[in-house]
């Protein structure tokens, strides 16, 4: 009988109290529709502000969320640097933090699908965050683990370039480099030459009608005059889930990737 094919949602960042009302209301209906087996989501926003809270990083296990990664803003809410480090606490920031942290930048997750090797890296151009070389950090977490099926990498950068070249730079030693951090889907999903399935970035879940998820006033006023005011996540309806969806054969080589986008009007 020939193995069964295996598909991977992977949720672009999902932003405060729209984006995780979204994921609740369209994420059982994909997941029955694509037969999916293991979903992964970006909660660096999953907090009513910017970064991560235990209690809402519950509420969407509850709903179907297997697993998170993060990205620069993981350490935004006070006490998530104690939580993180918990046993069995489903989420990885990025591993090529400068300094120390707490928690973990690769995890290999048991799941019905197999042994997954999920890797977190942070960017470097455009980005505040001191980080050490994100593709060597790469290639040493590759080399350190043997125990897994297949991996995944979730690149949290903000440039194309950057991204692209990591496409390139991980193809064929992984089934999929997803890029997230700059909450606007693109359109370059595909399978690398030598086999990894890419996307430069899977987008957001959030507030639609906002700028990269907060409210666009206030965007707009920074970009007039220079002030503008505090960052204030919007809450307005409609919500946009971006995500791609993975497909790997039995062997766990990628064959597709698509994207699933939804509008969520109430
Ligand atoms: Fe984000
Ligand atoms: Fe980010």
């Amino acid at each position: 009988m020939p193995k069964k094919e295996k598909r991977i949602l992977f949720i672009g960042d999902i932003i405060g109290e729209v984006g995780r009302n979204t994921v609740r209301k369209v994420l059982p209906g994909i997941k029955k529709r694509y037969k999916i087996d293991y979903v992964i989501a970006n909660g660096e926003h999953l907090s009513a502000r910017v970064g991560v809270e235990v209690e809402k990083l519950r509420e969407m296990q509850a709903v179907g969320v297997d697993f998170f990664t993060t990205g620069n803003h993981v350490w935004r809410e006070a006490g998530f640097e104690k939580e993180i480090g918990r046993k069995n606490m489903p989420i990885v920031r990025p591993a090529n933090f400068l300094e120390k942290k707490p928690g973990h930048g690769f995890r290999i997750i048991s799941t019905p699908i197999g042994k997954i090797l999920i890797i977190n890296l942070l960017g470097r151009e455009g980005i505040k965050e001191k980080v050490t070389n994100p593709f060597k950090k790469a290639d040493a977490i590759l080399a350190s683990q043997k125990d897994y099926d297949f991996v995944v990498v979730d690149f949290h950068a903000e440039m194309t370039s950057e991204k692209v070249a990591m496409g390139y730079h991980l193809d064929s030693h992984v089934a999929a480099v997803f890029g997230t951090h700059t909450h606007v889907p693109t359109a370059d999903v595909r399978i690398l030459p030598g086999g990894t399935a890419f996307v430069s970035d899977v987008g957001m879940t959030g507030p639609l009608n906002s700028v990269l998820g907060v409210k666009s006033e206030i965007i707009v006023e920074r970009f007039l005059s220079g002030t503008g005011g505090k960052f204030e996540v919007s809450g307005d309806l409609p919500g946009v889930m971006n995500a791609v969806l993975l497909t790997l054969d039995g062997n766990n080589k990628a064959i597709d990737i698509k994207r699933i986008d939804r509008v969520v009007k109430n």
